[in-house]
């Protein structure tokens, strides 16, 4: 393998810049990286990685671009999928369970119809109520200005028990849900051996425990939980035992990491920024802007892949059929062609919801009316209560540059 030395300190034509590295995504320090591609090279190729040789897509209208023809480039799995990682080869195992966010038109399209009906604007109305309940639960077990881990006790607690109703999964082993996703999603663990078998035999055990709950739900009378749906729906109940287990296991991972960290930002905006808080506190009408533009923000999911299909011309670029391009919305959502000072939260940011961090075109995350919910009803019920939680130390991030988001993270909660 060459030895390639990103020059992304220096000055001078840019040298190959490779953003995937994970202690940039550890030490919070990709920002500046980005900027200067979207300056100076917004498609940028970077010949030599740890993930092999990739295209970076940095600019909000290219990464639209490239989303919009699906045929062109490609999310199969069988090129390797939606993450950098995969390399021609299947990576969360799809090829024995499949998923739709690694499948093409037509595969992907009938599949998606078939666990859109549990994010309908009347489902979410139907969680509505549940989720409030959970959330003031959840918030009124906290200390008042005392040190705690935002993450443990708010965002995991509050993704996972949504996730278990969502799947009726049963309540007291539902933190088996947060430790499978944080394996499925961790790319790092997929290079090293040891922690890859590992990864692999915990994703069985995920499989495993599903198996289980869907024949228990075979023979059960239908009800509203997801696994119910898929088992008992005309338009689902043809799937392979592999392929439903694989929808599960997506709705698992893109439904746990993603809102966990939008959740997590929310100290850390209001440490850095506490006038947007105020807006807020005057105006709850602002509260689904301010949602929308937290996850804008955080951008939890750093990255989506593609692979190209056939040779093309991007950003006047010339791209081969096969190349792997890789899709940062971690730069598009801080583009400043379309967010003005794009670094910074604000609660009443006018195009809050022109951000890509659920994507864009066919694979557009199906759970982002669920994801809205969380966020703004937690925003809801701290502001009724008059309590702003505060960033009070050091996070510890996620070392990979797909999941973008924090591992821990001190917080208080202060009366406002
Ligand atoms: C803030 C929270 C969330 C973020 C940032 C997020 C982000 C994303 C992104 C970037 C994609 C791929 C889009 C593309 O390729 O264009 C996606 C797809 C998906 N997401 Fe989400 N997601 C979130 C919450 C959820 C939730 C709560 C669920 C379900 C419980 C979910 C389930 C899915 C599924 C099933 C797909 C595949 C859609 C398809 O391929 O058609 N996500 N999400």
């Amino acid at each position: 393998m060459a030895t390639m030395v990103p020059r992304y300190d220096e000055t001078g034509p840019i040298a190959p810049v490779d953003v995937s590295r994970p202690e940039l995504w550890r030490d919070d320090r990709f920002a500046p990286l980005f900027a200067r591609l979207r300056e100076e090279d917004p498609v940028h190729h970077c010949p030599d990685s740890a993930f092999g040789p990739y295209w970076s897509v940095t600019r909000h209208q290219d990464v639209m671009h490239v989303e919009a023809l699906p045929d062109l480039y490609s999310s199969s799995f069988r090129y390797g999928g939606i993450t950098i990682l995969g390399e021609g080869k299947p990576i969360w195992g799809e090829d024995l369970l499949p998923m739709f966010i690694a499948m093409d038109r037509p595969e992907h399209s009938g599949r998606r119809r078939a666990v859109a009906p549990a994010f309908t604007p009347s489902e979410m109305e139907r969680l509505r109520g549940d989720v409030r309940r959970r959330t003031e639960e959840a918030i009124d077990a906290l200390p008042l200005d005392t040190l705690f881990d935002w993450v443990d006790r708010v965002s995991i607690e509050l993704t996972t028990q949504m996730l278990a109703i969502l799947f009726g999964f049963p309540w007291d082993e539902r933190r088996k849900l947060t430790t499978w996703s944080d394996w499925a999603g961790d790319l790092e663990a997929m290079l090293d051996p040891v922690r890859g078998r590992k990864r692999l035999d915990i994703l069985w055990e995920c499989s495993a425990r599903f198996t289980q709950l869907w024949k228990a739900r075979e023979t059960a009378p239908p009800a509203g939980d997801l696994i119910s749906m898929l088992v008992h729906s005309d338009a689902t109940r043809d799937m392979t035992p592999q392929e439903y287990l694989g929808n599960l296991i997506l709705l698992i991972v893109g439904g746990n990491d993603t809102t966990r960290n939008s959740m997590s930002a929310l100290p850390v905006v209001n440490a850095r920024w506490p006038g947007e808080w105020e807006k807020i506190a005057a105006d709850p009408a602002l509260i689904p802007n301010a949602a929308q533009e937290l996850v804008r923000w955080q951008t939890p999911l750093a990255h989506m892949r593609r692979t190209a299909t056939a040779d093309t011309e991007l950003g006047g670029k010339t791209i081969r059929a096969g190349d792997k391009v890789v899709l940062w919305y971690m730069s598009a959502n801080r583009d400043e062609s379309v967010f003005a000072e794009a670094d910074r939260f604000v609660a009443d940011r006018g195009n809050a919801r022109r951000h890509l961090a659920f994507g864009f075109g066919i694979h557009r995350c199906v759970g982002a009316r669920l994801a809205e919910l969380q966020v703004a009803t937690l925003i809801e019920v701290l502001r009724e209560r008059r309590l702003r939680p505060v960033q009070a130390g050091a996070p510890e991030r996620v070392p990979n540059c797909f999941v973008h988001g924090y591992r821990s993270l001190p917080a208080r909660l202060v009366r406002v």
